[in-house]
């Protein structure tokens, strides 16, 4: 009888170091801060749970946290509900030019490329620049010739152009500049730039950033999205954060804050991911005057989301549920 006591206290006691010991994977994905127009609510709220399912899925099926948020930004990428690949804004000539980030948080690389025109996946680009190059960063012609080698099929800039991004840019060369945004077109725009962050089984850090950039930009403006600091940052030992920004001066403000590397900071001196989030976003609109919105995971699995824009489109997946939202103060959630 002792004998089987014994043994029994051992098998749980063994489950239970199995069950602390293994990360229970994560993802938390964004579809951009902004003054997002009602109508585009739903598309939204569609879009970020068709993503975060996506990204998910990898995790569930053994894949890494960086296979997690590239595939959540691929699915955003195709909508045209977001301002990433297909539906991105357009710069002064009419053009889509295309950025994107992504990084891993084990040993700090990062791949970056800006200047995209004529690829539907810039954040896979981006992600073979991190895995096949001494590089972390690419732009323009060399990041084209480096997608062609690397056997990224070409697609016709045009077929990048939605209608809505084709109106945007028309409102904003007969309206000015309160209407150069990431969102596009105020009333019925509010497309937005996207991200992910990861954690997987194995306790690593993944976060993917994409962008159009900002409607009506000049040609060649690079912003934050590809930025590593500014867009992005992932580290194992702290967490990892994906922003978005609206407004006056755009993803111009959080460069300059470098905003999701000061939350970074935040938390690595003892703050939390909520608190961290909100006092960086926070912060840089005191200081910037500017709207931004961060999402982050910190090392443990704990969620920070804040937005200082009117509304910001998220979701992520924690313990089989998916929790979503794009107001403030508001968390809904349905079964995964
Ligand atoms: N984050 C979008 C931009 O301002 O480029």
């Amino acid at each position: 009888m002792l004998k089987q006591i014994i043994f029994i206290s051992i098998c749980v006691l063994f489950a239970l170091v199995i069950e602390s010991g293994a990360m229970k994977p994560i993802i938390i994905v964004h579809g951009g801060a902004g003054d997002i127009s009602e109508s585009r609510i739903q598309g939204k709220f569609d879009g970020v749970k068709v993503a975060v399912r996506a990204g998910y899925e990898k995790l569930m099926n053994g894949g890494s946290a960086l296979d997690s948020v590239e595939a959540a930004v691929v699915s955003m990428e195709l909508d045209e509900n977001f301002n990433a690949g297909y539906g991105s804004v357009l710069n002064l000539n009419g053009e889509v030019e295309m950025e994107a980030s992504i990084m891993w948080g084990q040993d700090l690389i990062s791949g970056a490329v800006t200047l995209i025109k004529e690829f539907q996946h810039p954040i896979s680009i981006a992600r073979k620049v991190l895995t096949d190059t001494p590089h972390s960063f690419l732009g323009g012609n060399g990041a084209k010739l480096f997608a062609l080698e690397k056997g990224f099929q070409q697609v016709p800039p045009e077929s990048l152009i939605s209608e809505s991004a084709k109106e945007a840019l028309n409102d904003f060369l007969n309206k000015g500049d309160d209407q150069r945004t990431e969102i596009g077109r105020k009333d019925e725009g509010g497309v937005g730039t996207v991200g992910a962050v990861a954690i997987d089984a194995d306790g690593h850090i993944a976060v993917a950033t994409s962008t159009g950039g900002i409607n009506g930009k000049m040609v060649g403006r690079i912003g934050d999205t590809p930025l590593i600091g500014g867009g992005t940052y992932a580290d194992d030992n702290v967490g990892g954060i994906s922003t978005t920004d609206f407004f006056l001066g755009h993803g111009e403000s959080i460069l300059k804050y470098c905003l999701a590397h000061t939350i970074i900071k935040l938390m690595e001196g003892g703050l939390d991911a909520d608190t961290a989030t909100r006092q960086a976003v926070n912060g840089m609109t005191a200081r910037l005057n500017n709207t931004a919105g961060a999402i982050t995971l910190s090392k443990n699995g704990d969620v920070g989301i804040h937005f200082s824009s009117k509304r910001m489109a998220w979701a992520y997946v924690k313990n089989d549920k998916v929790y979503y939202g794009i107001e403030h103060d508001q968390t809904l959630e349905e079964p995964l």
